[in-house]
């Protein structure tokens, strides 16, 4: 595995290849099961596998933990190598962002609910940050993660509304035994949190059966899923909605997938889950788009 520190090389790296098809897996790193899923994904699919590791600060907010984000670089090459990973790009944050951005990105569908409408600016500086590593990498076929759902409906408009050529892949949200979403932020939790932790998979599976019992996907749905969340967790409920998928409205009868979503702030985590289903109650676990 090459690791890779500048655009430059990347470049250099990615035009002296003879290679067809390129799988990338961009992340923020301290990698764990949900990262090397994609990465070992993209490693069956491509010629080339190349993931980047860069905590984005466009897409953190003032409040947010852009300064205490876990970070281990030396542990995440170990990890990248070990899950087929070809080229490791680790750019710091003055050669991603040399000066101040004299043009700026925004979206204004598919953000105003879920995470994107308490955190503004979070998708602008997602959509920023990917553009850019689109750029540099050039990928075939680029790798997202379905655990963050709204990113990649957010992705998937980018890479329509900008025809960039690069084909999208959502895979399955990878999960702990006890059904606990994998995330970087999880070492943040308290014991007593971990513990209540597990119930917002578990709330999302109650819903599930409700719709499939024969519950309408509608306020009450969501209501009877945060009723059932309160009352498990400590923390409090960010939000619960049940919305069309990828783009995320109101579900109404000709919605073909739809996505439940939780989110609950712990005391030093914020934790999110979702998962998405069809009109028959099959929960979906990749999307091609
Ligand atoms: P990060 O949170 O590091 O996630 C990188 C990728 O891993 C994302 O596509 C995310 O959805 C996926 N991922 C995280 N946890 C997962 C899990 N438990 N199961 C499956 N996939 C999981 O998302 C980001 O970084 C950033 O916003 C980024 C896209 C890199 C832009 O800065």
């Amino acid at each position: 595995m090459k690791v890779v520190r500048t655009i430059k090389e990347m470049h250099k790296l990615r035009q002296s290849e003879l290679i067809k098809t390129v799988g990338f897996v961009p992340t923020m790193g301290y990698l764990h099961e949900g990262h090397t899923s994609l990465m070992n994904k993209a490693a069956t699919e491509n010629d080339l596998v190349v993931a980047s590791i860069f905590v984005n600060p466009l897409q953190f907010g003032p409040n947010e933990d852009y300064d205490t984000y876990p970070r281990d670089e030396l542990r995440d090459q170990r990890i990248a190598k070990e899950n087929g990973v070809d080229i490791l790009f680790l750019p710091d944050a003055t050669e991603m962002y040399p000066q101040r951005m004299n043009v700026t990105l925004s979206i204004s569908k598919r953000t105003n609910v879920l995470c994107g409408a308490k955190r503004s600016g979070h998708f602008a500086g997602v959509i920023t940050v990917l553009t850019k590593l689109f750029n540099i990498v050039q990928p075939t076929t680029a790798y997202f993660g379905l655990k963050d759902a709204q990113q990649v409906a957010v992705v998937d408009s980018l890479i329509a509304d900008l025809n960039i050529p690069v084909t999208l892949i959502g895979e399955a949200t990878v999960r702990e035994a006890d059904g606990l979403a994998k995330s970087s932020r999880n070492v943040y939790l308290s014991t007593a949190e971990r513990a209540e932790a597990t119930k917002l998979y578990d709330a999302l599976l109650y819903g599930l059966n409700l719709f499939k019992n024969g519950q309408q996907p509608n306020e009450h749905l969501i209501t009877s899923v945060r009723e059932f969340l309160q009352d498990q967790v400590s923390g409090s409920i960010d939000y619960v909605n049940l919305l069309s998928y990828p783009d995320l409205e109101p579900v109404t009868e000709n919605s073909e997938q739809m996505i439940l979503a939780v989110a609950v702030n712990f005391e030093h985590a914020r934790l999110i889950d979702n998962i998405i289903f069809d009109n028959s109650g099959t929960i979906v676990n990749t999307i091609t788009f």
